[in-house]
């Protein structure tokens, strides 16, 4: 069986950032799930469908097809076959995956997807219910988070480099938004799995953060 590392947390916790330096120090493939929502997405956006609209996503969600990639070991999604990385990571596309992701069809066609990249390879994966849901027998589970202004800070300071315009008021309140959708919805909710453990990056550095999560699936190696 595959040594696979799940990591779980709510928006601006890390997860990405740290998921891919433990894949490039394991030689892992890293999955990031929520481009797969996030591409879906675009997709619904596309289709003029808005968040609430049940049907329509449902039957959209059998025209998307989402697969993955990999170019010089970055993840890129493919939505109908078309390269959407450089499309995905607005406010906009964030805000619909996490109200489509409620959807159970949705979720279902993209589990099945995380789960048969699993079995195929050693991964590290992050997403909301990777430990919960998709890779209940990961050796290796992580929740990940960070308090809610650190998470909004992070968010604003990226947003800043790119030269965007920004409110970190509004960062705030969206992340929490956020949080509360993802954390109380009625499929797969964002909730630290029984026997992962916890990781608060509120006031470490990346790297430190990365050590300590090699150094957990170390011990869980030697056991
Ligand atoms: O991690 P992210 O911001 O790229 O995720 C975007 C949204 O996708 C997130 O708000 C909820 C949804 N998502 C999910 O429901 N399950 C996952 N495993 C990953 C993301």
């Amino acid at each position: 069986m595959n040594y696979n590392i799940a990591i779980d947390g709510p928006a601006g916790a890390g997860k990405s950032t740290v998921a891919k330096a433990i894949a490039k120090k394991k030689g892992f493939i890293y999955v990031d799930t929520g481009a797969m929502y996030r591409a879906m997405a675009l997709y619904f956006l596309r289709e003029g469908i808005a968040a609430g609209e049940t049907d329509k996503i449902e039957a959209a969600c059998e025209k998307a097809d989402i697969s993955i990639d990999y170019a010089d070991g970055v993840q890129i999604v493919l939505l109908n076959g078309e390269n959407v990385n450089g499309l995905i990571r607005t406010e906009q596309v964030g805000n619909m995956a996490s109200s489509s992701s409620v959807n159970p069809k949705v979720r279902e066609k993209l589990v099945a997807l995380q789960q048969k990249l699993a079995a195929e390879k050693s991964v590290v994966m992050d997403g909301r219910d990777i430990c919960t849901k998709v890779l209940t027998d990961a050796a290796v589970k992580i929740y990940l988070t960070a308090d809610t202004k650190v998470r909004a800070k992070r968010r604003y300071d990226e947003l800043v480099e790119k030269g965007e315009n920004c409110d970190i008021a509004a960062i705030e309140k969206d992340i929490q938004e956020r949080d509360h959708r993802d954390m109380t919805r009625a499929v797969s909710p964002l909730v630290r799995a029984e026997d992962a453990v916890l990781v608060d990056s509120s006031n470490m550095p990346v790297e430190e953060v990365v050590r300590t999560i090699l150094s957990i699936s170390d011990k869980k190696s030697g056991e």
